[in-house]
């Protein structure tokens, strides 16, 4: 298998470009930028990825310059680009202009720009620039504001361009990085046949004749893990066990155990610990608090399970879904990827990994990877292109509140009135607080309720000027549905069954609706959070947070179609103790995904 190096600078699009050379065709590894020039042998390209840094900072990371001796051929991506050019003898300019979004470069004729047109869109973030080439290097695209956009050495075969072609707003950047393949002449012989074949091939030799257990979470990658399997070592050397926390959605565990079943897998064993969660649960209602609870508990359960089912160390080894992000650290590696990390990291795995007792039979691939897998293997479309849900489940998505109000102050409030007034929205600054992200750092702040035309451009600006100009509130919201008078009461709320359930059902009618209107697809993710807030009629209420993104990092609020959000009403009506439903359209930054 041919495969292409992506040295890792940091930037929080390296996973990004690794993923964009896969989905080529191309095998691609994430390499840390300290490799010595002999570790590169083998590697038909090497990519400089961009990274936060400046080629004038002390510590920035640097490469060994044997690298660009090795004849590989190079593409330098923004820091990779000015990075080239500083370890070659160019000039790089610090940057007291900065370019940050779209940008139209005019090309020259290239082998990498083989097939674009003399006015291409390419995206830019960045400072400083390379202002003198090194010797040998010529300028291949100039934009109004960068001279050396691109360059080459033609006949060393290194490239360097200073925007981002692994983003989509460049819209020839696939064509452009698959120029580069070409250039490095490889074979695109990463498929979905061949990694199938490599996998089992892999796990086959890694089990050494022993059984393996698994632990079925319910997502994407523990399932198709066991099918995997399965497929490889036959029922009778696996074992799969899901713990049923009573945080999962609507008919969550059934539909694993049903397709499982279907497939003529009888060894995934259901431990129904919904109700020992519950009960840890009980009273708690500080976020941090209820996630420290779940996972310390599910580590609890997952012991008692294990000692309950006996595996004898000799006979069995133990598979984790852990997939390639999850293995990689890297500026942009999400905060999800961190957490999980952590599960499929701690020192008793690490030791167990040492002693080969570990296998993750998912380690090499990214996530659409995976999915092609369960494709291959069979499971359902829907299973395969299930949307991601938190570790902690409707823990995250249930808020609490002991019923003490913490309220925005009077001038915030009225400074919200105003702006929205402004605008044409009534607003209602609400007594509960949510994460949001803000500069650095995880923010605690307020949600404020909008109500008025639902015109989702005049929203989205409403949206964002609110938050930036008042400190106490992190998201905007608007209301889609209200029963009552437009007047919020904070009640004591916890993780009850009842509170769970309700929440569990109105999720159902949501995914229902986004299946039927067809946007399921479209929507990356969409959190339905139930709030410890009650309207005039004493109902509670809930907020839909759909969301469109690339891995997470950033989002934006996905524009809810009118027949998906009569269809959620729809479905509110029949759902007793239900009222209000409120529509999140807040990005992130400001906002996060999840509420808490
Ligand atoms: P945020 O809310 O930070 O979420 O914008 C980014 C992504 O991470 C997921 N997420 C979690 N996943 N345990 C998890 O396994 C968690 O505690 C957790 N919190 C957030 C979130 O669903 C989104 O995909």
């Amino acid at each position: 298998m041919e495969k292409i190096a992506v040295l890792d600078f940091g930037g929080q699009y390296t996973h990004l470009i690794a993923n964009r050379i896969r989905r080529l065709g191309v095998y691609s590894e994430i390499v840390h930028n300290d490799v010595t020039p002999e570790e590169l042998n083998g590697f038909k390209g090497i990519i400089f990825s961009g990274g936060p840094h400046s080629v004038f900072e002390k510590d920035s990371p640097l490469v060994d310059a044997k690298v660009l001796e090795l004849g590989i051929p190079v593409l330098g991506i923004c820091y990779g680009h000015q990075l080239i050019s500083q370890t070659l003898g160019g000039v790089v300019r610090p940057g007291n202009q900065k370019e940050y979004g779209l940008a139209f470069i005019k090309p020259s004729k290239s082998p990498l720009f083989e097939g674009l047109s003399d006015h291409e869109q390419m995206w830019m973030s960045h400072g400083d620039a390379v202002e003198e080439l090194p010797a040998n290097f010529d300028v291949i695209a100039t934009t109004p504001e960068c001279t050396a956009a691109a360059v080459q050495n033609l006949e060393k075969k290194i490239f360097g361009v200073q925007f981002h072609p692994e983003v989509t707003d460049s819209l020839s950047g696939m064509k452009m990085l698959e120029n580069f393949l070409d250039i490095c002449g490889c074979a695109k012989d990463w498929t979905s046949e061949n990694f199938v074949a490599e996998l089992s091939a892999q796990v086959e030799r890694e089990a050494k004749g022993k059984k393996v257990f698994l632990l079925v979470s319910g997502g994407v990658d523990s399932t198709v893990a066991f099918a995997l399997l399965n497929k490889v070592l036959g029922p009778d050397r696996v074992m799969g066990l899901h713990i049923d926390n009573g945080l999962m959605r609507h008919g969550e565990s059934d539909d694993i155990l049903d397709f499982m079943k279907a497939s003529g897998f009888d060894n995934l064993h259901i431990y129904d610990a919904a109700d020992e969660f519950l009960d840890v649960l009980k009273g708690k209602f500080e976020p941090e608090d209820k996630r420290n609870i779940i996972g310390t508990e599910f580590i609890e359960v997952k012991t008692r399970a294990q000692a309950k089912l006996d595996l004898n160390a000799d006979e069995w080894l133990i598979a984790q879904g852990t997939i390639y992000p999850d293995t990689i650290e890297s500026a942009g590696t999400k905060h999800a990827d961190k957490i999980k990390t952590h599960h499929n990291r701690v020192d008793v795995i690490l030791e167990m990994m040492e002693k080969g007792l570990i296998i993750e039979p998912l380690a090499m691939l990214y996530k659409d990877e995976v999915r092609a897998l369960g494709e291959a293997l069979g499971i359902p479309h829907d299973l395969v292109w299930r949307h991601p849900f938190p570790g902690p489940g409707l823990g995250v998505r249930c808020l609490c509140s002991n019923g003490v109000e913490e309220k925005i102050s009077d001038a915030e409030k009225a400074t919200i009135a105003e702006k929205a007034g402004a605008a044409g929205y009534e607003s209602v600054c609400l007594p509960v607080k949510s994460v949001g992200v803000q500069g650095d750092g995880r923010t605690y702040a307020h949600p404020v309720v909008i109500f008025g035309e639902r015109d989702y451009k005049k929203l989205d600006i409403v949206s964002t000027s609110l938050t930036n100009l008042v400190k106490g509130i992190n998201r905007v919201i608007f209301g889609i549905h209200t029963e009552g008078d437009k007047s919020y009461r904070l009640i004591e709320g916890y993780c009850t069954k009842d509170r769970l359930d309700k929440l569990r059902a109105i999720d159902h009618v949501v995914t229902q609706a986004i299946h039927a209107t067809g946007e399921y697809s479209t929507i990356w993710q969409m959190p339905v959070v139930l709030l410890p807030l009650v309207n005039s009629n004493g109902d509670e209420t809930v907020v839909l947070r759909p969301i469109t993104s690339q891995e997470a990092m950033t989002a934006r609020f996905y524009p809810l179609s009118d027949k998906a959000i009569k269809m959620i009403i729809d479905g509110v009506r029949n759902i007793k103790g239900l009222g209000d439903v409120f529509l999140d359209v807040s990005n992130k930054p400001p906002g996060t995904i999840e509420w808490e």
